[in-house]
């Protein structure tokens, strides 16, 4: 279970590496650039979330065996590829954002479908608002994209 969550806090430090390099990216607007670093800081701050729930819950929390590894493993494996882009790569607005919205839509399918097997009520809580900001970020590119 340790590992498990330490896999979740790798995949929201990843995800706040990706945005702040998109948010330096070229070819990625000024107003883009804006909301990337927030969605960079937002990453930083599910991380931070993910600590506090290890101090507090080290010897609560259970062993769930309906708990996807395999979920979270493809999500590290996508965020450690992306990280990975060079930036010259990343040639238009459009292909920045198609990156990160295929990265939180992989990220909603750890946190949201996992929220439902802890029993641990601040874990799941903490997993079921994970799942929404994903889906929150994914609105808000979506509708970069419309701009
Ligand atoms: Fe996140």
């Amino acid at each position: 279970m340790y590992k498990f969550l330490e896999g979740c806090k790798k995949i929201e430090e990843l995800a706040s590496e990706i945005y702040h390099r998109l948010a330096e990216n070229d070819s990625v607007s000024q107003s883009l650039k804006k909301v990337f670093s927030q969605l960079s800081s937002d990453e930083k701050s599910h991380a931070r979330s993910l600590d506090l729930i290890f101090q507090a819950a080290q010897n609560d929390v259970k062993h769930i065996p309906l708990i996807s590894n395999e979920s979270l493993e493809k999500a590290i494996e996508l965020a450690e590829s992306l990280a990975e882009i060079s930036s010259e790569k990343i040639r238009s607005e459009k292909m920045a954002i198609n990156l990160a919205i295929k990265m939180e839509n992989e990220f909603v399918k750890v946190h949201a479908n996992n929220s439902l097997h802890f029993e641990n009520v601040r874990l799941a809580e903490l997993f079921q608002m994970l799942g929404d900001e994903d889906r929150r970020h994914i609105a808000t590119l979506k509708s970069c994209m419309d701009n």
